[in-house]
């Protein structure tokens, strides 16, 4: 996502806001929902607005982006989302295992050279993060509107992930993205839904 440089998104900013910049062990209860990647946090924000009874934790590690995030959390009053302005491979420093039920990935960066594909919010090295994360009920659903990141990224959950449901026209539900707003007029939604990290067998 290519975001204009905000003058506002200083580190004095963030910290005045809550946000947590530094791996700090965060101790959550109930069902905890995580979303990585959470652009200007349309998504989350909403539900997390319609379910003050659910903890919920966004990670965006543009602050030029994450900054909205903090502006819908202030407007909203949102005491149940705590905001992570850090990269994904990190995320284990602030949740324990076994904390999440749901982790939601939404119109992840495709990253398109093989060289780069590392990057990716869906490649394996970052899938063994999350599904230590996970409940062992829990699940990971990535959607994309992408149909070779969607290939690939089936590929990387298969090799992780043991309880798969693909979907190659997922219908639009209550809360959506900025880019799935965007992009849902324009062609196929594709969904991934993975439980049963092997780990937690
Ligand atoms: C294409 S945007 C989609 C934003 C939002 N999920 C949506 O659907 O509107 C991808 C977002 O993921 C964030 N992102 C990419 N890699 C990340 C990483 N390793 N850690 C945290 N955020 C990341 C980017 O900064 C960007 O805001």
């Amino acid at each position: 996502m290519r975001q204009k440089f905000n003058k506002h998104a200083t580190d004095a900013f963030f910290v005045n806001h809550d946000t947590y910049m530094k791996p700090t062990p965060l101790s959550l209860s109930g069902d905890v929902i995580l979303e990585i990647g959470s652009g200007k946090g349309d998504f989350i924000c909403q539900y997390a607005k319609d379910h003050p009874d659910k903890t919920f934790v966004a990670v965006e590690f543009n602050r030029h982006v994450c900054y909205y995030i903090v502006l819908k959390k202030e407007a909203y009053k949102l005491d149940n989302l705590h905001i992570i302005l850090d990269d994904a491979m990190n995320i284990d420093q602030y949740l324990t295992p076994h904390s999440v039920h749901t982790l939601y990935l939404q119109f992840s960066d495709p990253w398109p050279k093989a060289k780069h594909h590392k990057r990716r919010l869906t490649y394996p090295t970052k899938l063994d993060i999350y599904g230590k994360l996970l409940k062992k009920e829990g699940q990971l659903i990535f959607k994309t509107d992408h149909q070779k990141l969607y290939i690939e990224s089936s590929f990387y959950i298969q090799t992780k992930f043991k309880d798969i449901h693909f979907e190659d026209d997922a219908q639009p539900l209550t809360y959506m993205t900025e880019y799935e707003r965007k992009k849902r007029p324009h062609g196929s939604i594709y969904q991934i839904t993975a439980g049963d990290y092997y780990e937690t067998l």
